[in-house]
């Protein structure tokens, strides 16, 4: 089984950024473990701060992956284009956020993504990533 982790915006800086909403465990440091953990899942991992570039690897895996785990970061709450990126590939997309978007700010409660998604896994920490590997297993 093949699972794409796909990070947007600022998530390279998971572990000093803002530890109190996001953690201390750097994305990498978390993602060896999960490798790890599911060593019989091929997983993936691509973080970009670039809209573009998101929406380019998920055209690139969308027809060829059984998952993708998205966390796009603030541009869920902004991008139309990768709203549309995600209805025009084949390989189902699970929204994940480590925060609880919707105890937040009003803005984080709009997604451009979640019309469009399997499903939505949000305030478990880095806990929601394994929680959609889970589902796609
Ligand atoms: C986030 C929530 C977003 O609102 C925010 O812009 C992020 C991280 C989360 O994982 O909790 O960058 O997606």
């Amino acid at each position: 089984m093949k699972i794409l982790i796909l990070n947007g915006p600022n998530l390279n800086l998971l572990g000093r950024r803002e530890p109190l909403i996001y953690g201390n465990l750097t994305f990498d440091q978390f993602f060896e473990s999960l490798k790890k953990k599911y060593a019989d899942v091929e997983l993936h991992y691509f973080q970009s701060n670039v809209e573009g570039e998101i929406i380019n690897k998920l055209h690139e895996v969308g027809f060829g992956f059984d998952g993708i785990i998205l966390n796009a970061g603030a541009y869920t709450h902004t991008s139309i284009a990768i709203g549309d990126a995600i209805k025009g590939i084949e390989t189902p997309v699970i929204e994940v956020h480590i925060s609880n978007v919707y105890a937040r700010e009003e803005f984080r409660h709009v997604s451009y993504i979640a019309p469009n998604a399997k499903g939505i896994i949000a305030g478990f920490g880095l806990q929601s990533y394994e929680l959609a590997l889970e589902s796609f297993i």
